[in-house]
């Protein structure tokens, strides 16, 4: 199965709960990071799922410490996000300290230029740790299919594969879910339309038309 995520990286409550209400009905899920967050609270979390009724996910990409891993991931389950993205990079022991709260999302490669200087070299241990700790997912980039094939042969095959770097990166979904993807994380191409719902629509058309 595939899926699209709503990547709303917007700052404002009231922008962000229209947004999410008119494209839900497309969506699997929605995305919050760092700007809605500092924008609008906590909270947010909380209220879109209330008017998505979909899965929220909390992209914080979380890297610090065991604890303080674990203190900021108790709080944003508790207000209601269903997943967290945490990286790999920081060890076992941090993203342990995730996992043991709620499902997790590890980031083993990025989507922009700058990945390759110093997450892609690492790529095939944290692949490895991702196959050991069995968390949800794994972040892939859309933006380079071969290495979204790549990352998907190494993985255990109930470990899910999710695609941001579609639309303003260059990504294409087509390609991405020929490569393995599982669910293609889509922002500004949709919360910069003029017409975000309908650009939600032709982006699940076309997720549907390629699985
Ligand atoms: P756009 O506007 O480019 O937004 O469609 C993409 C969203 O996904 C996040 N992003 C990433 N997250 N690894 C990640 O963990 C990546 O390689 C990556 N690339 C983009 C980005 O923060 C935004 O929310």
């Amino acid at each position: 199965m595939s899926g699209l995520i709503l990547a709303l990286d917007v700052y404002d409550r009231e922008g962000a709960l229209e947004i999410a209400e008119s494209t839900a009905d497309y969506l699997w899920a929605v995305k919050v990071n760092w700007p809605l967050i500092i924008g609008s609270g906590l909270k947010i979390i909380t209220e879109l799922k209330q008017v998505t009724g979909l899965p929220i996910i909390a992209d914080l990409k979380l890297a610090d410490i065991p604890n303080t891993n674990r203190l900021i991931a108790r709080k944003v389950f508790e207000a209601g996000a269903d997943y967290i993205i945490a990286h790999g990079f920081v060890g076992r022991d941090s993203v342990k300290a995730v996992m043991g709260l709620g499902e997790t999302i590890i980031v083993v490669e990025m989507s922009h230029p700058g990945a390759k200087e110093f997450i892609q070299p690492g790529a095939d241990r944290l692949i490895e740790m991702a196959n050991e700790l069995e968390p949800f997912g794994v972040i892939a980039p859309a933006t380079r299919p071969e290495r979204v094939r790549y990352i998907r042969s190494k993985l255990k095959p109930g470990i899910k594969v999710i695609t941001p770097g579609i639309g303003t990166q260059g990504g294409k979904v087509g390609e991405a879910i020929k490569a393995g993807s599982d669910y293609i994380i889509v922002g500004r191409s949709i919360y910069e339309n003029e017409n975000p719902r309908e650009a939600a629509r032709r982006l699940s058309e076309e997720v549907k038309a390629w699985s």
